[in-house]
């Protein structure tokens, strides 16, 4: 059977859904998380080796001001010690077991220093590091940053501690920021007990502080007007964090330039990118 010419408006679709699909980055969320242990350099060499373009930690400081890679502010989820990080010792954490109890096979990895994630990250590849701290943080990051090649060509900063965003702005202002904003609850009231900021208050606060970008949570029922208003205001627009398909090809339509998952390998599949 012959085929059917394919009609200009169909081919202008096309285009431009493979533009918008080769120009969003999969972020892996805590590296590859589903997988593998949570911000563990095991977590992060999965999600490298399948192919993401950014790897995303998070980061604490440590009772002796050493900076830890870690999630929780606490020990007890991912290593089975309930310990509190900024109580305890840089070498006390380092003698945590954070593997283990996403399976045997991973027994033996450590909480990571930021020093060892960098060390990972390939020619062309970044990170986005969350700061879960206030910008106390800040002196140590930098002499990290020094000591560990970490430059604004692989590190980006997200945050939800607007103070810990001004600071970097102030001390390294070669470095994108992009302010991490929650939408946890149906009725956009509350966030983390706080109230729900609206995106005009969000966008201000992100132009008074000079940052780059929005990291807008999934569930936030965001408009095209709205991206428009993000855009307009020289502001990227990013998202988490999403394993599903249909909620990825959702924010791409609606301009997102990176999705956070905890699925970096098998969802770049399921989009087909
Ligand atoms: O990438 C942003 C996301 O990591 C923020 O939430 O709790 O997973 O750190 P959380
Ligand atoms: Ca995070």
């Amino acid at each position: 059977m012959p085929s059917r010419p394919i009609s200009l408006r169909a081919l202008a679709a096309l285009c431009l859904m493979s533009s918008a699909a080769s120009a969003v980055e999969i972020v892996a969320h805590r590296g590859a998380s589903f997988d593998a242990p949570e911000n563990t350099l095991a977590s992060e060499k999965l999600a490298w080796r399948d192919g993401a373009d950014v790897v995303e930690n998070d980061i604490h400081l440590t009772k002796d001001g050493k900076i830890i890679v870690c999630h929780d502010k606490t020990t007890q989820r991912t290593t089975g010690h309930p310990g509190t990080i900024t109580a305890m010792t840089f070498a006390e954490l380092r003698t945590l077991d954070a593997g283990k109890w996403k399976g045997e096979q991973f027994a033996g990895e450590k909480l990571p220093t930021l020093d060892e994630q960098i060390a990972l990250i390939p020619a062309g590849k970044r990170m986005f590091v969350e700061i879960k701290v206030g910008p106390e943080i800040l002196p140590e990051l930098e002499r990290t940053l020094q000591r560990a090649g970490g430059s604004e060509k692989n590190i980006t900063f997200i945050s939800f501690v607007y103070a810990s965003l001004q600071e970097v702005r102030k001390r390294l202002p070669a470095y994108k920021t992009q302010y991490l904003v929650g939408y946890k609850k149906a009725d956009g009231k509350k966030t983390e007990g706080k109230p729900q900021p609206t995106l005009d208050e969000v966008i201000a606060q992100a132009k008074t502080a000079g940052l780059t970008g929005l990291d807008l949570q999934s569930t936030w029922p965001l408009t095209a007007a709205e991206t428009k208003q993000i855009q307009d205001a020289g502001l990227e627009l990013h998202v988490w964090t999403v394993d599903d398909p249909a909620v990825a090809k959702h924010w791409i339509e609606l301009g997102a330039i990176s999705i956070t998952t905890n699925r970096s390998g098998w969802l770049r599949e399921q989009l087909k990118l």
